[in-house]
């Protein structure tokens, strides 16, 4: 991660045209997009992509895995369909941006990472540039965060080979499971509770993430 903490004119002006990009590939969503207008993405990216920070692009960060790109993470932000106030459950924290983008947006994040590298350097870092969770976990996502449950949303951030049913489980009713499914490529998949007993499931195209890696139950 970049630790030299500037968020010069170039770089607001970059994101502006970032932001006019996602706004073009679909993305309506206006507390979404003015959640990645504010925030420099450039500071969750290792030094030698930085120039990059502002192209629709995935990057690597540390322990093999990426930060997504940012249509994908302002579309699956748009899909949970949360609000300020909202509890959200993120898996897969990564770099912290998505979480920084909820938090923006006035979410409660709760979030889950299974490499201790990146939940380490990510818990320290977010908080330095003032974002701060409601709680950072070691651990694995498949299982979600029961002791914190009901979720009014819960995002999936790593490509899953099925769908964990306590995710599904830990939703409030009304509130939506946004995930990625599939093994090479994944189809973008909400399941939105529409009681204690059923689900709603839509499909929203395909994408390719790291895989989600754990116990699968
Ligand atoms: C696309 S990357 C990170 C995206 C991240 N949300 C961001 O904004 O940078 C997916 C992340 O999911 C993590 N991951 C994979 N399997 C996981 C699991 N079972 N539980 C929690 N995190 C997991 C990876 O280590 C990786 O950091």
């Amino acid at each position: 991660m970049n630790q030299n903490f500037k968020d010069t004119a170039k770089h607001q002006g970059l994101r502006r045209k970032l932001v006019n990009t996602l706004r073009k590939k679909g993305i309506v969503n206006k507390a979404v997009l003015e959640a990645i207008n504010r925030i420099p993405r450039h500071w969750f990216m290792d030094s030698g992509f930085l120039d990059h920070a502002y192209v629709d692009k995935a990057f690597p960060i540390a322990a093999d895995q990426t930060i997504s790109q940012p249509y994908t993470v302002a579309r699956q932000t748009e899909l949970l369909e949360v609000e300020k106030g909202d509890k959200v459950l993120e898996i897969g924290t990564g770099s912290g941006y998505q979480c920084a983008v909820l938090l923006e947006m006035g979410c409660k994040v709760y979030t889950i990472e299974r490499q201790n590298e990146l939940f380490k350097k990510t818990s320290l870092f977010l908080p330095k540039i003032g974002y701060r969770p409601k709680k950072m976990v070691f651990g694995d996502g498949y299982k979600g965060l029961p002791e914190f449950a009901p979720y009014d949303g819960i995002v999936v951030t790593a490509g899953a080979p099925l769908v964990p049913k306590p995710l599904l489980a830990q939703l409030k009713v009304g509130g939506s499971l946004v995930i990625p499914v599939g093994e090479k490529i994944q189809v973008m998949t909400v399941y939105t509770r529409t009681s204690s007993t059923d689900f709603q499931k839509k499909e929203y195209g395909e994408y390719r993430f790291v895989p989600l890696l754990g116990d699968k139950e």
